[in-house]
C-alpha cells in the first residue's frame, strides 16, 4: 500500500475528501498521517477522530523557513511517506524540500491552471466574467502553482453567482477530484 500524508491549514475539508476516499477497501494507498503548519487547524482534530496520526508544525516555532522545512521533512521520512497530498496548505515549499519529494508532492488548487495562480480565485474569475471556472490537481514543482496537470474538475459560472455560491460549487468538484487524482497517480507509478 502506498503511505499517503497530507498537508493541511485549515478545516481540511478535502483532506476528509481524500482520507475518507483512500479508506475504501479498494483504494491502493493509506494515510500515515495528518501535519499542518497551523496548531489549531480544525481539520487537525477531525483526522484524529478518524484514527489517523496528526502533528503540527508552527513556522513561528522555528528560527527560519530551512528549519521549518527540515522538521516537516523529518515527520514525512518518519510516517515513510511515498506522496504527500497537500490540501489547503497554504505555504510555499522551497525548491530545497521539493527536491526531496520529486514527483511525490501534488496538490489541489481551486481553478483551471495555468489560469488563476494564487489566492482569490473565485472572485477573480467572476470578475473577469468567465463562463467556466473549477479546480486542478497538479504535481508540486518549485513554481507557485506551476506543475504539470494532472486531473481537473470544470463547473459553470452563473450570471447570478456570489464567490461564496461559485466557491461551494467548486469544492464540490474538489473532493471528488482529488481522490480520482490520486488514484491516476498510483497506477501511473506502478512498477
Ligand atoms: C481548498 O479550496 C483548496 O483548493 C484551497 O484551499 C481550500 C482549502 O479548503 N487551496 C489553495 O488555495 C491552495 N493555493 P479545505 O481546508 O477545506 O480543504
Amino acid at each position: 500500500n502506498t503511505k499517503i500524508a497530507i498537508l493541511i491549514s485549515g478545516r481540511g475539508s478535502n483532506m476528509i475528501a481524500l482520507a475518507k476516499a483512500i479508506a475504501a477497501p479498494d483504494f491502493p494507498a493509506e494515510v500515515v498521517g495528518v501535519l499542518a503548519d497551523k496548531k489549531d487547524a480544525a481539520g487537525l482534530a477531525i483526522a484524529s477522530d478518524m484514527n489517523i496520526a496528526t502533528t503540527s508544525f508552527e513556522r513561528s516555532d522555528f528560527t527560519s523557513k530551512a528549519e521549518h522545512e527540515a522538521a516537516i521533512h523529518d515527520q514525512l521520512v518518519q510516517w515513510n511517506a511515498d506522496i504527500i497530498c497537500l490540501a489547503g496548505f497554504m505555504r510555499l515549499l522551497s525548491a530545497n524540500f521539493i527536491d526531496k519529494w520529486t514527483n511525490k508532492i501534488i496538490n489541489i488548487h481551486p481553478s483551471l491552471l495555468p489560469k488563476y495562480k494564487g489566492l482569490n480565485t473565485h472572485q477573480r474569475a467572476i470578475e473577469a466574467g468567465d463562463s467556466e471556472h473549477g479546480c486542478t490537481v497538479h504535481y508540486v514543482t518549485a513554481g507557485m502553482d506551476e506543475g504539470p496537470v494532472i486531473a481537473q474538475a470544470k463547473v459553470p459560472v452563473l450570471s447570478d453567482d456570489t464567490e461564496a455560491s461559485l466557491t461551494a460549487r467548486v469544492l464540490e468538484q474538489e473532493h471528488q477530484l482529488y481522490a480520482k487524482a490520486l488514484r491516476d497517480v498510483l497506477e501511473r507509478q506502478k512498477p
